[in-house]
């Protein structure tokens, strides 16, 4: 059996934890991240038949069954994981019933899996189903993108293109857009189903005075995407009420969407 310490999905885990807490989007316990694994993999590093512990997930998660995550830890702080992964971090299976998480390693000191779960796992089985590579679900609470949710109303077409015009590069990086959710009640089922409904159509999702939720193929797609967002949200507020003489104009939007040939919200362009 080999090391899981050193396992690159944990290394992963560890480097992206840090980076979001050193960046400012995961104050205290702020922020989670679930990241499915290969079976195969994991059986590399733990034995999959040795069930710690079965911990009810609250809802059923029947496309789940038999996948596995590693899941940060509810009340976790982001800065101390790469400290101590095996209390911080767990690694879960969806059993048979689809109801329950199998922990197959981590929460040592008797944790659980993020109060999210249900935001998290239901957003994969969104993304799963348009984008069948989709593996990384990533929460925090970045800066800019907050305050941003106090000056521009909390609605997909509007949020984008406000992102869109302050940088370049954003309608390339998010051609799909930013799906918005209105303020919610957290860590339940049903902003787990608002945001599952988001995430058939976009790959980001504001919690409105909340935070945001990343998605990806990969841990980079989910960490670029949100980092894409908050650099575009800085630039949005640091002019402040300053008056704004340049913006990025829709045709030009069209342009450089058209010269990198990406899929974009074209209904969110007035042309
Ligand atoms: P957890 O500590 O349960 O992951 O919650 C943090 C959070 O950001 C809630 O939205
Ligand atoms: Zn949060």
């Amino acid at each position: 059996m080999h090391y899981i310490y050193n396992a690159p999905f944990m290394e992963e885990m560890k480097k992206t934890t840090a980076n979001m807490y050193r960046l400012g989007w995961d104050e205290r316990n702020g922020g989670n991240i679930s990241y499915m694994l290969d079976e195969k993999m994991v059986g590399v590093y733990l034995d999959l038949d040795n069930v710690i512990r079965r911990i009810p997930i609250g809802f059923n998660a029947k496309p789940l069954i038999g996948k596995i995550f590693i899941v940060t830890g509810t009340g976790e702080y982001f800065k101390n994981i790469s400290d101590d992964p095996e209390s911080k971090l767990g690694i879960i299976r969806i059993a048979e019933d689809g109801c329950t998480a199998e922990l197959l390693w981590g929460y040592k000191d008797g944790g659980k899996f993020t109060s999210e779960l249900p935001a998290h796992l239901m957003s994969h089985m969104a993304r799963l189903s348009v984008d069948p590579e989709n593996r990384v679900v990533t929460h925090c609470h970045p800066t800019y993108t907050l305050a941003m949710n106090q000056v521009v109303p909390l609605e997909d077409r509007i949020f984008t293109r406000a992102l869109w015009k302050t940088c370049t590069e954003c309608i390339v990086v998010f051609p799909d857009g930013v799906g918005v959710l209105p303020w919610m009640v957290c860590g339940n089922n049903a902003i787990g189903e608002a945001t599952a409904e988001k995430m058939k159509e976009y790959r980001l999702v504001v919690w409105g005075l909340h935070g945001i939720y990343g998605t990806g193929k990969t841990m980079d797609e989910a960490f670029g995407l949100i980092e894409t967002v908050e650099k575009a949200a800085q630039l949005y507020m640091i002019p402040g009420s300053m008056p704004r003489i340049n913006t990025i104009e829709d045709d030009q939007l069209r342009a450089v969407a058209e010269r990198f040939g990406v899929e974009y919200r074209k209904d969110f362009l007035d042309l």
